[in-house]
């Protein structure tokens, strides 16, 4: 089985390490992850030809990777140490690298340090053995750069045993019980250390029967995760029912401020600690899509979270207390209700009350990671509070992982969009700490993409979403498509592919705006939805959620389309937004085309800031996207035979697919506007 079996390699294949294990490499330090680090390079040299010592001698060596505090070092690489410590403290997770006189040197205070600037190493490849580098620092912009599995233990009887899950299986749960063999989730871990996730939650934020017990007496097995996550600096966190001093501890009420409650929680955590020392902390989705909550007691987000805080706060744990709040329930009749607004309703007026190791986790957008939204007001509300960031690496609304949808272009929209106005603080600085919140910061979570499929993420290029987005979460600011040239570089190693430049400049074309074309293809300007109630949320269905409980329309009539979010005439959700963004989202004039029809009802005639009206933009962006689709395909065809043909094939499998469901989303969506509006195309391409 070694690791992970006929898995494939992602961004690890054995041929990245080639320029490291080439080399003379010295290790210096002790502990858990300073053994991973050196485990790595004795493979790496055992394969490529290299040499790998733990203790300084008088051997010459290229590479040294060593703890600060780890005693002398080889006369050429001690000067380059003194620099690289010359600017103060390195972090917990923080590395220095360096290169002169043929020496590198990566240099960390703490293990994790170290571990990051191993895998920094790799993917600089062999530029870290050339010339000379002089001293840079690296250090991760948000502590917590988390990972939130949907998995449930037990095969849930409608989401199956992934919620959400396009990848196969869990690669921890099997029908009930915990897998035995843990090679693939010490592959994972692997995976992820190398890209920066520090934290993973896992069990689903739905907490069904058999999963709420992973808290009490199946706990040896989050025991067993977290021993097999540990040696790659990935602590866990799990999960957990606001039910269950009910439904686990048979006490008669779960209310927060009942001291027989706070103690189950706090014996319950106590016992989660003894086994688990490194334990992370608790995921709660509560009084959110029929959870259990606070609310039943008529108590606030505030006590219940802090109710889990005050438990883990001895041992250092934190609670993300999900902001993913609505009525789940509503009346499409009824007019005044709007799910946008909700999040900040709920929220924003407990600023300032949530313990310090309480973490608020919003998703990124007011609604529920569609396509295109606006980033959620409450992240600009809360200036007292450690918020998080959540996305979908999964993609639920982007694909299924049918389609090719690389994501990190949005997400770097959302990372870098200023709430306050340009050149004020963005939205990753609220995650980090370093905007006008609390300097701890939230951090980023997101929703995991992979399964037991042999290529972890169903779509092979969907690999590339879940290492951006570790990326990201370092390192806010990198381009995406400089991320995207780092998985390239990584995933398709020169060495294996018959033609470099063409895999590269293919996979560009095919992955950079893929994002963009998918957006194109399906709901227009900023709408949403419209996708498939029947199929779970894939494929188009324009009317599928029109008449549900949901809150997720788009009330098309026969003159217009869109949502009146404004406060002048609508539901006052731009109101929820700090100046520069309540006046821009408020003027039809001045809002943004993409996001048009989230803040605004318009008439089809209208004339978007590109010039088009709102009917046109629609059919020209669905042809559009359509042909683009095509594109890809015939690109695609190329790199037969060019990159590894198993890999080649399930991508060229999937682009039919996407094709046919680009055509279908193209012909629905197009037919029912020119249906509606009675407005023809002016171009005369064929509308059904
Ligand atoms: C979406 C998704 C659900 C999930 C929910 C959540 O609505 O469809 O499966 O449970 O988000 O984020 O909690």
């Amino acid at each position: 089985a070694g690791r992970g079996g006929d898995v494939h390699a992602a961004w690890l294949p054995p041929e990245a390490f080639a320029p490291l294990g080439s080399r003379r490499v010295l290790v210096r330090g002790d502990g858990v992850l300073v053994d991973t680090v050196f485990d790595e390079v004795e493979r790496a040299c055992a394969r490529h030809g290299g040499r790998a010592d733990r203790t300084a001698g008088d051997r010459a060596v290229d590479l040294v990777l060593a703890l600060r505090d780890a005693g002398p070092l080889p006369a050429a690489a001690t000067a380059l140490a003194r620099a690289a410590g010359a600017d103060g403290p390195l972090g917990g997770e923080g590395f220095a690298l360096a290169r002169a006189e043929g020496v590198t040197v990566v240099l960390a205070d703490a293990p994790a340090g170290l571990l990051y600037g191993l895998f920094h190493l790799v993917r600089l490849g062999a530029a870290a053995f050339e010339g000379d580098h002089p001293v840079r620092r690296h250090a991760p912009a948000m502590a917590l750069r988390m990972l939130d599995h949907w998995d449930n233990v037990d095969v849930h009887p409608v989401m199956g045993q992934v919620e959400r899950g396009y990848a196969g299986g869990s690669i921890f749960w099997r029908a009930g019980a915990a897998r035995r063999d843990l090679d693939r989730v010490r592959a994972y871990g692997r995976l992820l250390a190398a890209c920066g996730v520090n934290a993973i939650s896992v069990n689903n934020v739905n907490v069904h029967a058999t999963e709420a017990r992973l808290l009490t007496d199946r706990l040896g097995d989050v025991a067993e995760l977290a021993d097999a996550l540990r040696p790659y600096g990935v602590r866990v966190h799990l999960s957990v029912t606001f039910a269950a001093p009910v439904v686990l501890g048979g006490l008669p009420t779960a209310d927060p401020v009942d001291p027989a409650v706070r103690a189950w929680w706090a014996a319950a955590t106590r016992r989660v600690y003894a086994r688990i020392p490194d334990f992370g902390g608790y995921v709660v989705k509560a009084d959110s899509e029929g959870q259990p909550g606070p609310f039943t007691y008529g108590r606030d987000h505030a006590d219940g979270a802090n109710l889990l805080a005050e438990a883990l706060a001895p041992f250092g744990g934190v609670v993300h207390w999900r902001a993913f709040v609505y009525n789940h329930r509503q009346d499409w009749r009824d007019r005044s209700t709007d799910r946008a607004r909700a999040a900040y309703d709920h929220f924003a007026p407990l600023d300032g009350r949530f313990r310090d190791n309480v973490v608020v986790q919003a998703k990124f957008g007011p609604i529920d990671f569609q396509p295109r939204e606006p980033v959620s007001p409450v992240l600009a509300a809360m200036p007292a509070t450690r918020l998080a960031v959540e996305f979908q690496v999964t993609q639920e609304y982007t694909g299924q992982q049918q389609h090719v949808c690389y994501l990190a272009p949005c997400w770097s929209e959302a990372l870098t969009f200023a709430p306050w106005g340009p050149g004020g603080p963005t939205v990753a600085d609220v995650a980090a700490g370093s905007g006008p919140g609390p300097a701890a910061g939230g951090g980023l979570a997101a929703v995991a993409n992979v399964g037991d499929d042999p290529f972890w993420t169903g779509h092979p290029l969907a690999q590339a979403n879940l290492y951006a987005y570790g990326r990201l979460a370092w390192d806010p600011g990198l381009d995406p498509v400089a991320v995207l040239d780092e998985w390239i570089d990584l995933t398709f190693p020169a060495s294996t592919v018959g033609d470099p430049a063409l895999a590269r400049e293919t996979l560009h074309a095919v992955m950079d705006d893929s994002w963009r074309t998918y957006e194109r293809y399906t709901a227009p300007l900023g709408v949403g939805f419209m996708v498939s109630p029947a199929r779970h949320h894939y494929g188009p269905d324009v009317d599928g959620y029109e008449y549900s409980r949901w809150g997720t329309y788009h009330f098309a009539d026969r003159d217009g389309v869109g949502v009146d979010r404004t406060r002048a005439t609508g539901t006052g959700f731009t109101g929820q937004y700090p100046p520069p963004w309540s006046q821009v989202y408020e003027s039809l004039s001045d809002c943004p085309d993409e996001l048009l029809l989230f803040f605004h009802h318009v008439p089809y005639g209208h004339v978007l800031r590109s010039g088009s009206t709102v009917i046109q933009h629609i059919y020209d962006t669905h042809f559009a996207g359509v042909q683009q689709v095509a594109g890809m395909r015939q690109r695609w065809r190329r790199l037969a035979g060019v990159i590894d043909p198993a890999v080649h094939a399930r991508v060229a499998e999937r682009l039919e697919e996407q094709l046919r469901c680009a055509i279908e989303w193209r012909d629905q969506v197009n037919t029912y506007f020119f249906r509606k509006s009675g407005v023809p195309d002016v171009r005369g391409r064929t509308i059904h």
